[in-house]
């Protein structure tokens, strides 16, 4: 008879299973991934169990029987968090929180229990990190706390999904899916198997009784949440909440969403009394910037619906080495060496002995091309030494010939620079000509390609 196996192996990335250990992962090819962990024997009758009996055996319907209630949508109370969820809560559906450790994740969302158990959503916040006093000390600071918000720290996923089935809450919390475990799965809490199990139960249970549930989840070195890339699949929503834990404001970002659009941001600002949303983050990125000094460009990026407007900075100075330094904080690397290797050989200017470095002020990271322009500027003011105008706004796309390419949604980006009282704006010739209405109060100046902005601008 074949002997038990005491051990399996498991993929850290993608959940894969197998017998022996292997350097790469035969499912996602990444390499030193796998780990040992005891061989459980998982009951599928306890997953399975989880919404087992509040729930009728499912029926094929027909689209048009399907009744979408505005309803269904829970309003947070936190405007920002709800556009990035695509306008409220979805009863039933199982959102993940990621985040590094101390980022304000369990902050948030006691305060969105607090909101929810205020407009009369019966809340529970179950947590596996914190004693009950702990989370007392947090909700004073928050303010106060009113209606059916009740609290439990547990960490058994069996005893968790009686107290869900017995009080049948509107939202679960689970502070921190790693600190949970099955009594059924010998390995230790955190571990991938325990991680992947954890969240089945949850999800049956979300589903099979329409409870919508936050799972909070921490964040490995790499940036990812801890535990197989399977529970990103699992889950309905992920979001990652992110920024420098020195800088006052947070950034929730969407990654994956079933209910809703994946590129929207929501900011917050962390205060003595808790987060508070940020509603106009334009201003917010370019308070304290500097005037008159060379290097410093204003450039409108679009994040999902909303437009921002933001500091893009660059120093060029003459390299000490025989090899230039360049770096990039909140631009792409690669990006920036693009472009200066465009501005070398289009507009030949002899930036290979100068030292460049860009830097997107407020530390937000920013991937959008129609901010090539405004790197391209900056860089050019600071190898001048001269500064441009700061009433000026800056967005287009560079291509490698040096052609300023359109961008899209051209016209909401002037508006927001008017708005904040810009009174110039450099943008591609392509979407000037485009647009239907002229905006009154700010001057637009069409360019076709880099030579042109720079003889705009300097
Ligand atoms: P926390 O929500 O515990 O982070 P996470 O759950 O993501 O690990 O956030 C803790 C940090 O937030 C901590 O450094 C203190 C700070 N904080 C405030 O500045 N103001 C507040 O009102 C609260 C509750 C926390
Ligand atoms: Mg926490």
């Amino acid at each position: 008879m074949a002997k038990a196996r005491a051990t399996v192996f498991f993929c850290k990335e993608c959940g894969y299973e197998s017998s022996k250990w292997m350097g790469q992962c035969p499912g996602c090819r990444q390499w030193n991934t796998m780990v040992e962990e005891p061989a459980g024997k998982v009951l599928p009758s306890s997953a399975a169990k989880a919404g087992r009996g509040d729930r009728n055996r499912a029926k094929p319907v027909l689209l048009s029987e399907i009744s979408l209630d505005e309803q269904d949508r829970m309003k947070t109370g936190f405007d920002e968090l709800d556009r990035v969820l695509g306008s409220g809560v979805v009863a039933g559906s199982l959102i993940l929180v990621g985040g590094d450790p101390g980022i304000g994740k369990s902050t948030l969302l006691l305060q969105v229990c607090r909101n929810l158990a205020a407009d009369g959503k019966q809340v529970l916040y179950i947590s596996g990190e914190e004693s009950l006093k702990q989370i007392k000390l947090r909700a004073n600071r928050i303010g106060t706390v009113c209606g059916e918000l009740r609290f439990l720290c547990e960490t058994n996923v069996e005893s968790i999904q009686e107290a869900i089935q017995e009080r049948k809450p509107q939202v679960v919390v689970i502070d921190s899916i790693q600190t949970m475990f099955r009594e059924d799965i010998s390995s230790a809490p955190g571990s991938v198997s325990q991680v992947r199990e954890s969240t089945n139960v949850l999800m049956q249970l979300a589903k099979g009784l329409g409870i919508a549930i936050f799972i909070v989840g921490h964040v490995t070195k790499e940036g990812v949440v801890a535990g197989p890339r399977v529970l990103e699949h699992m889950v309905d929503t992920v979001l990652y909440f992110e920024g420098e834990r020195t800088a006052a404001y947070r950034i929730l970002r969407g990654v994956k969403n079933r209910f809703g659009s994946t590129n929207e941001i929501g900011v917050f600002e962390m205060l003595e009394e808790g987060l508070s949303e940020v509603k106009n983050p334009s201003e917010f990125l370019l308070s304290g910037r500097p005037e008159d000094a060379s290097g410093a460009v204003v450039a409108c990026l679009m994040e999902g619906t909303r437009s921002i407007l933001l500091e893009v900075q660059a120093l060029v100075t003459e390299s000490n080495f025989g090899m230039a330094r360049r770096t990039a904080a909140g631009a792409d690397y690669n990006r920036v060496n693009l472009l200066m290797a465009v501005l070398e050989k289009r507009c030949r200017y002899d930036l290979g002995r100068f030292d460049a470095y860009v830097n997107v002020a407020g530390g937000l990271k920013m991937s959008e091309p129609a901010m090539d322009l405004a790197i391209i500027l900056a860089i050019i003011s600071s190898y001048k030494d001269k500064p441009i105008d700061p009433s000026t706004v800056i967005f287009g796309e560079v291509g490698l010939a040096g052609e300023v390419r359109a961008v899209s949604m051209a016209e909401q980006r002037v508006h927001e620079a008017r708005k904040l009282g810009f009174t110039t704006c450099i943008l591609p010739r392509l979407c000037l000509e485009k647009m239907k209405q002229k905006t009154e109060g700010i001057r637009l100046i069409g360019v076709s390609n880099v030579k042109e902005a720079i003889g705009a601008v300097l």
